[in-house]
């Protein structure tokens, strides 16, 4: 019980200390919501009834915007997110190889996150470098011509 209760100060004073850096208006609702994703690792629904009650703003609305945008998640996932992109020009270039190889090493099932809270695998749709694919993105760094070969020594760099 004190740790649940530990844990909703935490959530709270993260959620405090985004508006208080982003801002306390709804133009400032994306920057708050990533600010409090990258803190938290997701977000944590307390922390929609957090942002409510300083935005004045319904829960349901800000659910709906953090389930639109890819860089938010409402699930706990990993410390990096891995994505794929399965979209067909990357597809036709190796791209199946390249994730069957990322599954492989990870020995994870789309968007399925480690037991270690280290990764989570899930794909996306076109990430706009269609020439350099197959194309792996993993937390901010685009990786280009990716092969299955190289995919355990991207892995390795986030050791
Ligand atoms: S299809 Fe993969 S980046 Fe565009």
């Amino acid at each position: 019980m004190a740790t649940d209760i530990q844990a909703a100060q935490d959530v709270r004073s993260v959620v405090e200390a985004a508006v208080a850096k982003c801002g306390a208006t709804r133009e400032d609702l994306i920057p708050i919501l990533t600010e409090i994703n990258q803190k938290l690792g997701y977000l944590p629904p307390e922390s929609f009834n957090e942002v409510s009650r300083l935005l004045r703003m319904p829960v349901g609305q800000l659910f709906s915007v953090a389930s639109f945008y890819q860089m938010l998640s409402t699930k706990p996932r990993g410390r990096h997110l891995i994505q794929f992109c399965e979209s067909a020009p990357c597809h036709v270039v190796g791209g199946r190889e390249v994730w069957q190889a990322l599954q492989d090493e990870l020995k994870l099932d789309p968007g399925a996150t480690s037991a270690d809270g280290k990764w989570t695998l899930r794909t996306t749709s076109c990430l706009g470098v269609c020439a350099v694919g197959p194309v792996v993105t993993v937390d901010e760094d685009i990786y280009g011509n990716v092969t299955p070969n190289q995919i355990a020594e991207i892995l390795a760099r986030y050791a």
